[in-house]
């Protein structure tokens, strides 16, 4: 960016008000994803990251100061726990970890320095699904902001906004991106006082997301459309099916009723994706889960979920605290554009490898 004149100089972040000064407040390429997302989640202006994790950073630092408080689901993507609990107890913040089903109940939670709290619905791999409203209603009675990590929805089935929601924030690294070949993030506010906070922190933090990878993430949403489509039939056609097999205990969908707070999707979203959640019987060991992920072969191992391919990743909570006592049987599949008769063929084979 070159400026015309002397006097017209300026180190200004705010873009959307005096025009493109500066590549680190994003670049025309940066500024035009930021307006689509903004539209998709109908809300005031939208921030891009260079990934899902930089968002929930900057969040946390434009919004808290030394001696508030932080309420956290217990549900929560585990790198944002972790900043709470290894950066911003280090810088004074107060945090409390809450169950995700807790609802209205919240209330009891509040202190008198809250000023932020946490939900992300469904929950990372345990995939509770919170009642979003009554969380946001407890929080501004104390006048607290309500931030939502809206990933799993791709910002489209739950309108965040609508729901009391302060503050969202998405890993662009998943559907929108949707290869799993890029990192960025974004976060959208519902009103200019955020926007202004954001905007003034994201200045100084300094992280500023590429426009390559943002002419991705262009691309990306040309066919979000079709691919979520594709992936909410197929993924809801698989976890449908793997609940009548009789080696696993839970389906973890928030579209079935077997998952917690189904009630809360069905009254609050408009669709779901491909991301969901089994549990095996009590009886299955570790060895034997671990077989069942080792003998699949269209799936791959793999964390970057949301895009083409079919990932499985086992999970083991028996030493962490707050999550629901599945143990060694939790197992997180990611469904991918495969076709939906190959993938039921593969995980039943895996199946009944366990045996
Ligand atoms: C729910 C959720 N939020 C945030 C992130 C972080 O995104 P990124 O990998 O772009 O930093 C992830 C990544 O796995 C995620 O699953």
């Amino acid at each position: 960016m070159l400026f015309s004149n002397a006097a017209a100089v300026d180190d200004a972040w705010d873009q959307y008000e005096v025009g493109y000064t500066y590549g680190l407040y994003g670049t025309p390429t940066t500024l035009e994803l930021a307006a689509r997302i903004c539209e998709l989640e109908k809300g005031f202006r939208t921030f891009i990251t260079p990934g899902g994790q930089g968002a929930i950073a900057l969040i946390n630092l434009a919004f808290l100061k030394a001696g508030e408080h932080m309420l956290v689901p217990e549900s929560i993507y585990t790198p944002n726990r972790k900043f709470a609990v290894e950066v911003l107890r280090r810088f004074g913040v107060e945090v409390t970890f809450y169950p995700p089903t807790i609802g209205a109940e919240i209330e009891s939670l509040f202190r008198k320095n809250t000023r932020l709290v946490w939900c992300e619905s469904p929950g990372s791999i345990t995939m509770e699904v919170q009642d979003v409203p009554a969380i946001s209603d407890a929080a501004h009675r104390v006048g607290a902001l309500v931030v939502l990590d809206n990933t799993w929805s791709a910002g489209i089935y739950f309108d965040a906004f609508a729901h009391g929601v302060d503050v969202t924030m998405q890993a662009l690294t998943k559907y929108v991106g949707g290869h799993s070949d890029i990192l960025l993030g974004s976060i959208t506010v519902r009103d200019e006082a955020a926007y202004k906070r954001l905007g003034s922190t994201h200045q100084l933090v300094g992280c500023a997301a590429s426009p390559d990878d943002c002419s991705l993430a262009l691309r990306g949403m040309k066919t979000l459309a079709v691919r979520l489509k594709a992936l909410e039939e197929a993924a809801f056609a698989l976890a449908r099916w793997l609940t009548q097999r009789p080696e696993i205990e839970l389906v973890l969908h928030p579209a079935l009723p077997s998952c917690p707070g189904h009630e809360f999707w069905k009254r609050d979203f408009t669709g779901s994706t491909g991301l969901f959640s089994i549990v095996f019987q009590r009886q299955f060991t570790k060895p034997q889960v671990l077989r069942f992920v080792d003998a699949l072969d269209l799936f791959e191992i793999g964390y970057s979920w949301a895009g083409v391919a079919s990932l499985a990743v086992a999970y083991d909570f028996h030493s962490t605290q707050g999550r629901p006592n599945y143990g060694h049987r939790i197992v997180r599949l990611n469904i991918g554009l495969e076709d939906v008769n190959d993938l039921k063929a593969d995980l039943a084979q895996a199946l009944e490898s366990m045996k």
